[in-house]
């Protein structure tokens, strides 16, 4: 019968192409010209089939399912096989392509201000304790000689917890200020006292762009023999100095706050304006009495300055609101590198920059600092030693060396 012979020719000629078709597209070929729905090879077995006999139309018609089935299925697998050969012979990944560098955090600029505020009274002798957010009346108005009629303790100016209240058996609130922590610290612990402590503060103003109801402050005190004026003043003086830059000037203004007296505002002229930093005074009797020091023996020096104001100072920032809206595009402006430009392994030029890499020349290498170089604005000694701290210890990773300013600056401030 002539289809069946057709049927038999068709097959194993199939057969044998897919078996040499060695790529995809060799198979795409095969397939096409066998059972392409156009001018496959199987459209003639189909008009073979139309032309046999009524009687043996069941039998052929079944024959040709069967042929056109298997080349089918021979087909579908040797699809498989090569499909997945030639994914195996693929590549993982283009060694070529440029490599995508990590995203890496830095630290908040407040977080970054109240880490070097530390470090600054740290050198001072000032230990850093904490305090809670949530205080009592006793610690947040009374003792600190804050009487009950007076208009700091109007529920409208403080976030009073009302649902604390019960269980506390008195005004329970959100601290109002870090003058709190200098209570809980003299009841713990005797004179002499040289404390700081920075952390939130919370008020119920409006935002805008120089007020938050939550911001950060840092409080000291001083207590010992014979503290005078005159040494806070200094102390305020070096501090603004170290942080601000050596230019920078202090003023004291008359003013009254409950618990120190005399009591003074704090200013700092940088540039040509005046600041305001904060609060000071010397610490009242009354408030020695309430933690049981004895007023004629001891005497003490206070201070509370807003932290969020030094450093928009600093940051060139003019709007409270940003430190607080997690913005990235904000935020980021605020990561600190060390950029080393080297040549044959030594460091030509290094700066302080936030810079992305995509503006970065090819020919420098970027180094993360622990903490941020605040050169341009703060002590201008200190911040070289420390600059040529990070960069010794960037030498000895790399084997490079120093030259030029560097290696004076090196001479210099770093004479071992
Ligand atoms: N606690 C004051 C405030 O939040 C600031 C202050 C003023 C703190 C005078 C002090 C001080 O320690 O002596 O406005």
């Amino acid at each position: 019968m002539e289809a069946l012979k057709a049927f038999d020719e068709f097959i194993s000629d199939a057969m044998a192409s897919i078996d040499k078709a060695t790529t995809l597209d060799e198979l795409e070929q095969v397939r096409i010209t066998f059972l392409g729905q156009k001018n496959g090879r199987v459209r003639h077995l189909q008009t073979l089939v139309g032309g046999v006999p009524r009687e043996e139309k069941p039998v052929v018609g079944k024959r040709f399912n069967e042929v056109r089935n298997q080349v089918t299925e021979s087909l579908e697998k040797k699809l498989e096989k090569l499909s997945s050969s030639s994914k195996a012979s693929e590549p993982e990944f283009d060694l070529t392509l440029p490599g995508v560098s990590p995203r890496i955090g830095g630290l908040h600029p407040v977080t970054q201000t109240i880490s070097r505020f530390r470090e600054i009274m740290g050198r001072f002798g000032f230990e850093v304790v904490e305090g809670p957010e949530i205080e009592d009346d006793r610690h947040n108005f009374e003792a600190l000689n804050i009487p009950e009629d007076h208009p700091a303790r109007d529920p409208l100016d403080n976030f009073y917890i009302a649902a604390a209240r019960s269980c506390s058996g008195g005004p329970v609130l959100l601290r109002s200020q870090t003058s709190t922590v200098q209570i809980r610290t003299m009841e713990n612990s005797k004179p002499p006292v040289r404390i700081v402590s920075l952390g939130r503060v919370y008020r119920p103003d409006t935002m805008d762009a120089t007020h938050s109801c939550m911001f950060h402050q840092m409080e000291g005190l001083l207590v010992d023999e014979h503290v005078t004026m005159a040494q806070l003043k200094t102390l305020l003086n070096l501090f603004a100095r170290s942080f601000l830059g050596p230019e920078v000037q202090i003023r004291f203004r008359p003013s009254f706050f409950p618990f120190t007296e005399p009591s003074v505002e704090v200013d700092v002229k940088w540039g040509d304006s005046w600041m305001e930093i904060g609060g000071a005074g010397m610490v009242d009797p009354n408030v020695f009495r309430a933690v049981g020091y004895d007023p004629h023996k001891v005497s003490g020096f206070a201070f509370g300055l807003g932290i969020e104001r030094f450093c928009m100072k600093h940051f060139e920032v003019d709007d409270i609101r940003r430190f607080y809206e997690n913005d990235l595009r904000f935020l980021k402006q605020f990561q600190y590198w060390l950029t080393l430009r080297l040549s044959n392994n030594r460091i030509l030029t290094q700066g302080n920059t936030s810079t992305v890499d995509s503006e970065r020349p090819a020919d420098t290498t970027r180094i993360r600092c622990k903490t941020p170089l605040m050169h341009s604005t703060t002590n201008a000694l200190r911040e070289s030693v420390r600059q040529i701290q990070t960069v010794s210890r960037i030498q000895e990773r790399y084997h490079c060396s120093l030259s030029g300013p560097l290696q004076n600056r090196h001479a210099t401030f770093c004479p071992t």
